[in-house]
């Protein structure tokens, strides 16, 4: 494939098809190359066509861009069908698409902002399982990108996190419809991560054993969060189903301490 990380065996999607929503950019990217690495054939689905392009391109082989609105059922429902039409099944989803937007508190959060960050990053896990659901192959796996911000408050962006807590709450309800299908559904719920959500650069893929450590508390990278997404969809974590697995540097591991003046 790409030949950048070499961190993979190459080995363990061989024959596999996967679909990744908010392919162009950040988490997505990263996981697109890896599954690629692994022998996937994969299909980068985005908003930002011309990136998921500039991603399949950076790996080579039996990548493809699809694009797709994760806000319009229609588009998720085209965007499954033409991986179907293409390779004729769909092993897993990726479903990691989302948007964060201008925000800091609760008064900077208008109804446009609020309907905005509903419709992709709530409907748009809605929408994507709803067309992933009818075809995911036995023995597939659905994985969504929520947030840390899925299981705690968020006074940053409440509107985002009532979204991620919102897509939490549609992974745990959907693993009896996907086990159904011989298929496993979980959430993937990183802290903070080093992506163009946040204004950082996409950065170079790394063999998984020079990723850096973040001991406690710091920001991650995109690949910290791909690789344990391929873990989820991978055999390995067969007996896992209807998670909000966090990964997060021990942000959520303790109380933070309390800064602000309390009380009267
Ligand atoms: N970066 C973080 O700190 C962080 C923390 C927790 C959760 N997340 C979540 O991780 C996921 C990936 O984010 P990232 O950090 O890689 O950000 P990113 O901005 O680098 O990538 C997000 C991708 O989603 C695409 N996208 C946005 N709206 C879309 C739509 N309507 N239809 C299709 N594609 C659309 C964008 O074009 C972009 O390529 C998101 O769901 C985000 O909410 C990120």
């Amino acid at each position: 494939m790409n030949g950048k990380a070499g961190s993979g065996t190459g080995a363990g999607f061989s024959g596999k098809v996967v679909l990744v929503t908010g392919a162009a950019s950040g988490i997505g990217r990263a996981a697109a190359i890896r599954f690629a690495e692994e022998g996937a054939r994969v299909f980068c689905a985005d908003l930002n066509l011309a990136g998921a392009e500039a991603v399949v391109a950076e790996i080579g082989g039996m990548a493809a861009a699809v694009p797709v609105d994760v806000a319009d059922s229609a588009s998720n429902r085209a965007m499954v069908q033409t991986v179907i039409d293409a390779a004729g099944r769909l092993d897993v989803a990726f479903l990691n698409a989302g948007y964060y937007g201008q925000a800091d508190g609760l008064a900077t959060v208008d109804e446009d902002l609020f309907d905005r960050l509903v419709a992709i990053n709530l409907k748009g896990v809605f929408n994507g399982i709803k067309a992933v659901e009818p075809v995911i192959a036995q023995g597939g796996a659905v994985v969504v990108t929520a947030s840390a911000a899925g299981v705690i408050g968020h006074p940053g962006n409440p509107a985002y996190c009532a979204a991620k807590h919102g897509a939490v709450g549609l992974v745990k309800s959907c693993v009896d419809a996907f086990a159904a299908r011989g298929a496993r559904i979980n959430a993937i719920c990183p802290g903070g991560v080093e992506t163009p959500l946040v204004g950082a650069p996409d950065v170079a893929m790394v063999p998984v054993g020079d990723l850096p450590r973040v001991p406690l508390r710091g920001f991650g990278q995109a690949q910290h969060i791909a690789e344990v997404a391929l873990w989820l969809a991978s055999p390995a974590a067969g007996f896992v189903n209807g998670q909000a697995q966090v990964v997060d540097g021990g942000l959520l591991s303790t109380f933070a301490p309390v800064t602000l003046p309390v009380g009267p």
